[in-house]
């Protein structure tokens, strides 16, 4: 166990950084922020961005960003073969941006719950139940939202787990409002199967589809929602077969598909890939390594959560990743780069700034 550094240290430690940034926050709608890797990434209220596994929501002229809400003191699950480091389920945060430098903190748009203390005086909210889906000892990771033109609701999907991940599941919420808050329906397994690291894609028809590691982790399927993205259908596939990634951030450039993913490192950075298909549903051809130059091996220490198209640009589009922090998850930050396709690649360029 390893106890959580106090915030206040935290912004001694980076004060001439804060500096920095707020001199290079005055840009125009639409740029490619140059800044969300640093430690000192803060809403617009002085305080630090926690949206851990973060994807966006553009609706109506406004970024919304959610993320795992990772709060409190990092520990060891024993017994397992692997580094299982946890830290309390917070929920899901929002935050809303016109021009992705200047963050909003919404709210927690995802409660989770807290169980009672063992002396019976419960916590708020709290229902006891600490096999419900969002209790605080379990694991809720990769939020992602989408809107649903013909119901005219915000729809939550999510990886929901025990804190061994034995339970696989994706968890689905519903809000009638961008920011929330959103109600929690239930978690499935997409026609039966695991279901851990994930995303959301809604294409230009409206069809949306749920991309996640299945197999125990070894392959990923994509599974095509119901009509109003509460469900899985029966049409799924499965793709990169026993190449064992994670991290999935897909996006859609000149009619073709594009996902990038991790490998299978627990908290630990490794190389990313990209593929590229004619359809959701593949096949996928998986090819190298989108990152170049040093740190490219690692993925600059990050790793993969979403790829957002700029509002009202061609060919440019922020990759969105996460650098771990592992023995004190809350501490975790953020790598932001832009992204481009150059001669039938994937480019991503920026990151020799951000000392990784
Ligand atoms: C890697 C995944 O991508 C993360 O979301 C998280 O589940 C960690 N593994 C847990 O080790």
């Amino acid at each position: 166990m390893k106890c959580a550094i106090p915030i206040i240290f935290c912004i001694l430690l980076i004060g001439p950084a804060c500096t920095l940034h707020a001199q290079r926050s005055a840009a125009r709608p639409g740029d490619v922020p140059s800044a969300p890797h640093p430690k000192n990434w803060k809403d617009t209220d002085g305080r630090f961005i926690n949206a851990h596994g973060a994807g966006i929501l553009y609706h109506e002229g406004v970024y919304y960003l959610f993320g795992e809400i990772k709060k409190g003191i990092t520990w060891q699950v024993p017994g397992q073969s692997w580094e299982d480091y946890r830290v309390p389920a917070g929920g899901v945060s929002c935050y809303s941006s016109r021009d992705l430098q200047q963050w909003k903190y919404e709210g927690v748009a995802l409660s989770s719950i807290t169980r009672p203390s063992p002396e019976g005086s419960p916590a708020s909210p709290g229902t006891g139940d600490a096999s419900h889906d969002l209790d605080t000892g379990r694991v809720i990771e990769r939020p992602k939202v989408i809107y649903n033109d013909k119901t005219g609701k915000f729809i939550m999907w999510m990886h929901v787990d025990a804190k061994d991940y034995s339970y696989s599941q994706s968890g689905v919420a519903v809000s009638d409002r961008p920011e929330g808050p959103y109600k929690y329906l239930h978690s499935v397994k997409p026609n039966g199967n695991m279901s851990r690291d994930m995303t959301l894609f809604r294409d230009e028809d409206n069809k949306a589809y749920l991309i996640y590691s299945s197999e125990n982790n070894n392959t990923m399927q994509v599974c095509l929602l119901s009509d109003d993205y509460l469900s899985p259908t029966t049409t799924y596939s499965r793709i990169l077969v026993n190449r064992r990634r994670e991290g999935p951030a897909i996006f859609k450039f000149e009619g073709k598909y594009w996902l990038i993913s991790s490998d299978c490192t627990g908290w630990s950075p490794n190389a990313a890939t990209y593929a590229v298909a004619d359809h959701p549903l593949g096949p996928w051809k998986e090819y190298g390594n989108p990152c170049t130059g040093p740190g490219a091996d690692t993925t600059y220490g990050a790793q993969s959560t979403f790829v957002l198209p700029l509002a009202g640009k061609k060919n440019s589009f922020i990759f969105m990743a996460d650098r771990w922090n592992k023995l004190d998850l809350e501490r975790s930050t953020y790598l932001w780069l832009p992204l481009t396709i150059e001669d039938g690649k994937p480019r991503i360029t920026g990151a020799e700034r951000t000392n990784f």
